[in-house]
């Protein structure tokens, strides 16, 4: 699907479902149950390599992934996450490994961050990449941000994360994407710039919604090193396959629950 036909489909008060994928199999499936755009995130790193964060992946592994998922979709639109190291470092080389991931099959790439990362967004829009920023916690500064933790819960960082929402839609980016942000800033975001919103951790008013496949299906339990007992998933995460007695169903459960505003629930959100 098109960015344009995204925009439109906005435009007439449609949610937006956003799913991650990594493959063409599951591809396939999440096109056919009406996914409208097919996330290839850096939580490959995670879900894919068992890693504890995001920042082992490459932009090969990118690619890899991305070639992949365009292999087995054929409505769906194809974001792909620019993984750590391939955008910060200047905006000359965001551009060369932007353009790697749109070979690949990429309709639009994700970079992390507000503040410096702007200029990378608006150089990538000037040499015809579609971009979306990614805002709130953003996972490959997890180190940083002192662990998976919710963001903009201070009037300074909620102030600071609209702003940087804000001058990102100036550059013209497609998408803000907002993980782990309370509700109410998702809300003001979401009503104070012209690029739809997409959440995860930030409540229903976003213009539409994001999951981790495999949080969708209950089977993620965290990094390989860790036993499985042990892990916590996510407030924002809602396990489709419970209430649904095949993959397909779950996704499509999914998709409906997000275009009729019963997903996210108060109980997913901060
Ligand atoms: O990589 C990813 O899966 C993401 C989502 C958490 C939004 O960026």
């Amino acid at each position: 699907m098109s960015l344009e036909r995204i925009n439109a489909l906005i435009a007439d008060g449609e949610k937006v479902a956003m799913l991650t994928c990594y493959d063409a199999t599951f591809a396939k499936l999440c096109d056919a149950a009406g996914v409208d755009v097919l996330l290839v995130g850096d939580s490959l790193g995670m879900v894919l390599k068992g890693a504890e964060d995001t920042l082992d992946v490459s932009i090969e592994d990118m690619e890899y992934h991305t070639k992949s998922v365009a292999a087995g979709a054929s409505a769906s639109c194809i974001m792909s996450d620019m993984p750590a190291g391939s955008y910060e470092l200047s905006k000359e080389t965001a551009l060369i490994n932007a353009k790697k991931l749109i070979a690949a099959g990429a309709d639009i790439v994700k970079i992390e961050g507000g503040g410096e990362m702007v200029n990378t967004a608006q150089y990538l829009i000037e040499h015809g990449i579609a971009v979306c920023a990614h805002l709130g916690f953003t996972p490959q500064s997890v180190k940083k941000l002192g662990g998976y933790r919710i963001q903009g819960k201070t009037d300074e960082s909620a102030q600071n994360i609209l702003q940087d929402a804000v001058a990102m839609d100036k550059v013209g980016v497609g998408f803000v994407l907002l993980e782990m942000v309370p509700a109410l800033l998702a809300k003001t975001i979401t009503e104070s710039i012209n690029a739809p919103t997409i959440g995860i951790g930030a409540g229903a008013d976003c213009d539409g919604q994001v999951l981790v496949l495999q949080d969708l299906l209950g089977i993620y339990t965290g990094p390989a090193s860790k036993k499985p007992e042990t892990f916590k998933s996510p407030r924002f995460a809602k396990n489709f396959l419970t209430e649904n007695n095949s993959i397909q169903s779950a996704v499509q459960a999914y998709v409906e629950a997000v275009k009729n505003n019963t997903f996210p629930g108060k109980e997913h959100s901060y």
